[in-house]
């Protein structure tokens, strides 16, 4: 089988800026001279996570987690080392055989079997919608402006009233488990029934674009639930699906924008004028995974719920949750009170693409919808909004914003909200200071060694000096670490830590060189001077060991000859540390 090289594996990581591919995640700051954001890789409340765009790696002090570009996308996304790469190498435009992507892609077998059945139940049901008994399905939908073009392109179905889904996926010799377990039928007391029975079939599909399940609309005016959704399934879980965004991402990319509406008749509506890029969370308040899938897709999100009250009370939920993640939108300016798909039988098609045109800031929105939550006549309350106003302003990035929205608040309110710019009182994390670790009295051989691998890093030089004078560390997490830098330097003129810490198996060691690797600084070339000295430390360190087990030696000694022996060799290596520490020229002697 044919695998990716070493050397193009490296090109497409080094085409890749580890702070763009991260901003495609999450919200970045940028700080001195690396970013930083909450780590998603614990719940995270402050920034944790420093990226580093000189070196290419990124670290959270809090939980640890660190890596290069592939090791985010792997450990974000839950894929493999090798998907994270073709998905690299999308993003900075590079062609590669993606078949590479597939031997290491698990299939489920399990999966797959029930995919085969909601695959099969979309055949069987849109053809269902073809037949003389399902005539006035077809009407009812051709009547609300879905025509064939879009049944066909949505596979839109019809179930019919008989058990006619399970009988088929029967003789299709589809086990009743996998029928059951897709939630396509249920278990009754005179057997098996069909779940969506009587009603217009839509399928939904994973961000894969597996078939994973329906919303089924009911056909006559009854007492029933308007729609039935599949519940949730080993493939279906509906906090992660978002209607028809398989089928929308590469649209919204090209377009530069992704709508959000309410429901699956209203992505059907925007299909309708034209409008291939929107998406529905299917009646489910969004989640946090739900966001996340949004924010992938990197263009601007434009929600665009119903205009009545249920739609602001939803845009405003969304909003909040949206906000606490940092993910940025806007909301359409619907000033109709009513869902896209009536705005389009009302007013017509080009009104719908007028209104969702026109958009406003999550900020603006809240001024008009919190203004009919509070009422602005009594002081308390006209206090607390002022409050809450800005809590949200405080979420906006841009200073401008800020600025402008604290002057509306208070010529609304009469408060001035507007926070000092407050110089950080946080004692910034020694995490970002360039480490001095030989000023440090006590810290030992350990430390030293560390700055040892810091200077190693640094250049070829430093690695080739460490080789001639050492050649081992005490530390056996250091010794490991050295042993890969000395051999990267065999291969390559100079350091690449993304590329080092590809070639580390040890977790513990890929963590010491995050922890090594200054953060602060740009790459910077060998200090020879503290090279030096901190080898000089080791070496001191090293005779401390000796001396000390000669003591021991010493005291055990009985015969007098030999005792003095061992005396006078300790004496020598006392006289070689004396002089290793005068050449430092400094008092800070190793203990
Ligand atoms: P609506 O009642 O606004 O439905 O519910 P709609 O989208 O306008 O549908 P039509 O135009 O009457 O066909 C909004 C969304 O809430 C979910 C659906 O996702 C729906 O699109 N919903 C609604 C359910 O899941 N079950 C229901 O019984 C009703
Ligand atoms: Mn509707």
């Amino acid at each position: 089988m044919a695998r990716l090289s070493d050397k193009e594996i490296n090109e497409i990581r080094s085409k890749a800026n580890i702070v763009e591919v991260i901003a495609r995640y999450i919200p970045l700051t940028k700080k001195g001279k690396s970013h930083v954001c909450t780590c998603p890789f614990h719940d995270d409340h402050d920034p944790s996570m420093s990226i580093s765009e000189d070196k290419q790696i990124y670290k959270c002090f809090v939980c640890g987690a660190g890596g290069n570009v592939f090791t985010f996308i792997q450990k974000f996304e839950q894929i493999s080392f090798i998907e994270a790469v073709c998905k690299v190498a999308d993003f900075v435009g590079m062609q590669i055989d993606h078949s590479f992507s597939l031997p290491e892609k698990k299939v489920d077998p399990h999966k797959e079997a029930l995919y085969k059945v909601c695959k099969d139940m979309i055949e069987f049901t849109h053809y269902q919608l073809q037949t003389i008994e399902a005539k006035p399905m077809k009407e009812y939908l051709i009547k609300r402006g879905v025509h064939e073009d879009i049944m066909q392109r949505f596979e839109i179905g019809y179930n019919p009233k008989k058990d006619n889904v399970y009988q088929f996926l029967h003789a299709k010799k589809h086990l009743d488990e996998h029928i059951l377990e897709a939630g396509v039928a249920r278990m009754s007391s005179i057997g098996m029934k069909d779940v969506f029975t009587h009603r217009i079939t839509i399928p939904i599909h994973d961000a894969q674009g597996n078939p994973v399940g329906f919303t089924a609309r009911r056909i006559e005016d009854n007492e029933e639930a308007k729609y039935i959704n599949t519940q949730d399934t080993l493939i279906y879980h509906k906090g992660q699906l978002i209607f028809n965004y398989h089928r929308a991402k590469a649209i919204a990319k090209k377009e530069n924008r992704i709508y959000i509406v309410e429901g699956a008749m209203d992505v059907l509506a925007f299909e309708k004028v034209g409008l291939s890029n929107s998406v529905a969370m299917l009646g489910t308040a969004c989640t946090k995974e739900q966001l996340i899938l949004l924010k992938q897709l990197s263009v601007p999100i434009v929600l665009c719920y119903d205009g009545d009250k249920a739609g602001r009370n939803a845009t405003y939920k969304f909003g909040k949750l949206a906000s606490e993640h940092r993910v940025a939108f806007e909301v359409v300016k619907n000033t109709y009170e009513l869902d896209p798909d009536e705005i389009i039988d009302m007013y017509g098609k080009d009104e719908l693409r007028n209104v969702v045109n026109s958009t406003i800031s999550w900020l603006d929105f809240l001024f008009v919808y919190l203004n009919e939550k509070y009422n602005l006549d009594n002081y308390s309350q006209r206090k607390e909004f002022a409050l809450e106003m800005a809590q949200h302003i405080e979420t906006l990035q841009e200073d401008f914003e800020k600025h402008s929205y604290y002057i509306r608040l208070a010529q609304l309110t009469g408060f001035d909200m507007k926070q000092e710019v407050s110089t950080p009182v946080k004692k910034e994390s020694s995490h970002y200071t360039k480490r001095t670790f030989l000023k440090m009295p006590k810290a030992g051989q350990y430390v030293a060694e560390q700055e040892i691998i810091s200077q190693m890093l640094n250049g070829i030089a430093a690695s080739n000096y460490f080789k001639n004078e050492l050649g081992f560390f005490k530390n056996d997490l250091c010794n490991k670490l050295a042993m890969y830098i000395v051999d990267y330097y065999r291969h390559h003129a100079s350091m690449d830590i993304a590329n080092l810490l590809d070639k580390i198996k040890e977790e513990p060691v890929k963590q010491l060189l995050l922890d090594i690797s200054n953060w602060e600084l740009a790459l910077e070339d060998v200090r020879m001077d503290v090279l030096e000295d901190a080898v000089r430390k080791v070496k001191a360190c090293l005779l401390d060991d000796k001396i000390q087990s000669l003591n021991e030696e010493i005291k055990q000694m009985a015969d007098p000859i030999a005792k003095a022996a061992l005396a006078d060799k300790k004496n020598k290596l006392i006289l070689n540390r004396r002089s290793l520490l005068h050449k430092e020229g400094n008092d800070n002697e190793p203990k």
